[in-house]
């Protein structure tokens, strides 16, 4: 497969998408970021690994972080993360509040809002230090000590966050956040600040596409099973209200974070990191999502 030529070819191809959406104004630092910045990288399992455009530049990778949060609390707690958050696409925007009160405070997935919330709350009990504790963890996955809270993301988060405000308090009134809220949220401000490059998402998400070992270690992450039950939750919840069109256009599982970012996994194969930060209404990057769709037309990889 001549990877190097198909990323040629979709970079070239996604010029008439150029200028569709808007970037994230709801986190008003995400609004700083130059809205037209475009990067691309394929990390196949085996063989060499190809980027275009900005790869290496870092982003705020906001949503995609709750993958590797729930992954760190299954690896660490197993089954018993699904007795406080649940495995069913919500079919809802990813800030949704209405099925927390139809459903006893039990959110659908834990790659929603609210569901994260569930799981910072989850490893808040089970981390000594959870700020630090989580940040090692993600900077074992991309073998990189460099990466980083932004804090001044954290901040614009804070001050504008009355919807996960809502959100958290809306849950813990059914019981199901045990620590302060305040701290947890906080919790989860600092994850979704986290900033990697399409190049350092790739690596972070191998074990996803490796049977849940690290990229060329015997480092094991997940069980095998693990690694399938996150694909299958990012196939179904990955995209919110547009999980199926992902799936339908795309056919990966996949992650989004309104930062612009979205990674997906061929498991067996490569995992892939786009980054164009302007969205569309459902709050996912419109470059992105074509650049996939493109992706899997041109190599006839998806799981289907
Ligand atoms: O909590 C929020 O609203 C953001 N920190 C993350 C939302 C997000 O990335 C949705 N994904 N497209």
């Amino acid at each position: 497969m001549d990877y190097n030529k198909i990323l040629k070819e979709i970079e070239e191809e996604l010029q008439p998408s150029k200028g569709i959406g808007a970037n994230a104004t709801y986190i008003p630092e995400l609004a700083k970021v130059d809205p037209d910045v475009f990067g691309l990288y394929l990390d196949p399992i085996h063989g060499n690994e190809y980027g275009v455009g900005d790869f290496d530049k870092r982003f705020s990778i906001q949503s995609i972080v709750k993958v590797p949060a729930v992954a760190m609390a299954f690896r660490m707690i197993g089954d018993r993360v699904w007795d406080r958050v649940g495995v069913e696409p919500s079919g809802d925007p990813f800030n949704s509040l209405v099925q927390i009160e139809n459903e006893n405070g039990i959110p659908r997935n834990p790659l929603i809002n609210a569901g994260a919330l569930v799981v910072a709350d989850i490893l808040y009990s089970l981390l000594d230090n959870p700020k630090q504790d989580f940040l090692r963890f993600m900077r074992r996955l991309a073998n990189n000590e460099t990466i980083q809270y932004n804090q001044d993301v954290v901040a614009s988060e804070k001050a504008h966050g009355y919807r996960n405000r809502a959100t958290i308090n809306l849950i813990k009134s059914y019981g199901n956040i045990e620590n302060d809220e305040q701290e947890v949220l906080d919790f989860y401000y600092h994850q979704c600040s986290i900033e990697m490059s399409c190049q350092q998402l790739a690596y972070t998400f191998m074990p996803l596409a490796n049977g849940g070992f690290l990229q060329h270690s015997k480092d094991r992450i997940l069980t095998g099973s693990q690694a399938k039950r996150i694909n299958a939750l990012m196939q179904t919840c990955g995209f919110y209200d547009e999980a199926g069109e992902f799936t339908f256009k795309v056919g990966l599982p996949g992650k989004s974070g309104v930062g612009g970012g979205i990674i997906a996994v061929c498991p067996g194969e490569f995992t892939v990191g786009v980054w164009s930060p302007r969205l569309n209404t459902k709050g996912n990057s419109v470059m992105g999502m074509k650049a996939l769709e493109l992706l899997t037309t041109k190599t006839g990889f998806s799981i289907f």
